[in-house]
C-alpha cells in the first residue's frame, strides 16, 4: 500500500510538472518566436537595424531563451521531489524579480496597474528562485485575466506572517474567486477552453516542496488574495523571527 501511495504520488508529480512546462513555456515560447519573426523581417527591409542593434535583439531571445532552459532544469529536480535548486533568497528580492518578469506582458494591458508594494527587508526564505519566481508570476497573470478588459491593480506585498513565518500576497482589485476552495485544485477551471487549470496547482506544488503554503481567498475591500507563507530564516532581521 505504502509503495502503491508512493508511485500513485510520483506519477501525480510527473503529471504536474508535465502539464506545469507546458503551462510555463507556452507564452515565453510564443514571444520568442514572434521576437525572432519581427527581427527577420526588420533584417529584410531596405532600412535593416544597425548590427549593434540586431544583437541586442537577439540578446532578448537568447535571455527568454536561458531563462526557458533553466526552468526545464528545474522541473526535472521537481519532479525528483528535490524542490528545484532550493538556497537562501530575500524575499523582497523574489517579488521585485516576478515584478520584473511579468512586466513586458502587462505592459501592453494599460488599464491594469501593476503595484509593487510593502516590504521586508532581511526576510530570508529557503526556495528555488526561479521557480518560486514563476509560482507567484501565475498568480499576477491570473489576476490579470480575472480583471479582463476593466480597469484594476494588481499589487504584490511582502510582509511577516505568524512568528517564523513570512508571506508574499498578490492582491487585486477584480471580481475575486468563484470558488476559492476548488481554485487551487488541478483541473479546476473557469476558462472554458481558454484554461486548465494548471496554474495554481503548479503554484502549490512549488511553494508546499518549499515547505510553504498557498491560499486563496477574497478580500473583504473586494478582489482575489493569493497568499504564499513560508518559514523565514531564524537569524532574518525582519521582525517576523521569532
Ligand atoms: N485573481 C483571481 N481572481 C479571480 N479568480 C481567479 C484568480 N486567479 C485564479 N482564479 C480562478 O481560479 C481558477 C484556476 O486558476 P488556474 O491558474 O489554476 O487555472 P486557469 O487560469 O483557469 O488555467 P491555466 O491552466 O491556463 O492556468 C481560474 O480559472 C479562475 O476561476
Ligand atoms: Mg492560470
Amino acid at each position: 500500500m505504502e509503495n502503491f501511495t508512493s508511485a500513485r504520488d510520483k506519477l501525480l508529480t510527473l503529471g504536474l510538472v508535465g502539464l506545469g512546462l507546458a503551462h510555463e513555456l507556452n507564452s515565453p515560447l510564443t514571444a520568442t518566436g514572434l521576437g525572432l519573426e519581427l527581427l527577420a523581417d526588420r533584417l529584410r527591409r531596405p532600412d535593416p537595424p544597425s548590427p549593434a542593434e540586431a544583437a541586442e535583439a537577439v540578446d532578448r531571445v537568447l535571455s527568454r531563451i536561458r531563462r526557458m532552459a533553466a526552468l526545464v532544469d528545474r522541473f526535472r529536480q521537481f519532479a525528483r521531489g528535490e524542490g528545484g535548486r532550493p538556497t537562501w533568497v530575500e524575499l523582497d528580492a523574489v517579488a521585485d524579480g516576478v515584478h520584473a518578469l511579468v512586466r513586458p506582458t502587462l505592459a501592453e494591458l494599460t488599464h491594469i496597474a501593476l503595484v509593487r508594494g510593502d516590504r521586508l527587508p532581511g526576510a530570508t526564505v529557503y526556495a528555488d528562485r526561479l521557480l518560486l519566481e514563476q509560482a507567484l508570476a501565475i498568480a499576477v497573470l491570473n489576476a490579470a485575466d480575472a480583471l479582463g478588459d476593466r480597469e484594476g491593480c494588481i499589487e504584490l506585498h511582502v510582509a511577516p506572517h505568524r512568528p517564523g513565518w513570512v508571506r508574499v500576497d498578490v492582491d487585486d482589485d477584480g471580481p475575486g474567486f468563484d470558488s476559492v476552495n476548488d481554485s487551487v485544485e488541478l483541473g479546476f477551471s473557469t476558462k472554458g477552453d481558454d484554461g486548465m487549470g494548471v496554474g495554481l496547482a503548479l503554484a502549490k506544488g512549488i511553494v508546499e516542496s518549499a515547505g510553504g503554503t498557498l491560499e486563496a481567498s477574497n478580500r473583504d475591500e473586494g478582489g482575489a488574495r493569493l497568499r504564499t507563507c513560508l518559514p523565514v530564516r531564524p537569524s532574518a532581521a525582519g521582525g517576523a523571527a521569532d
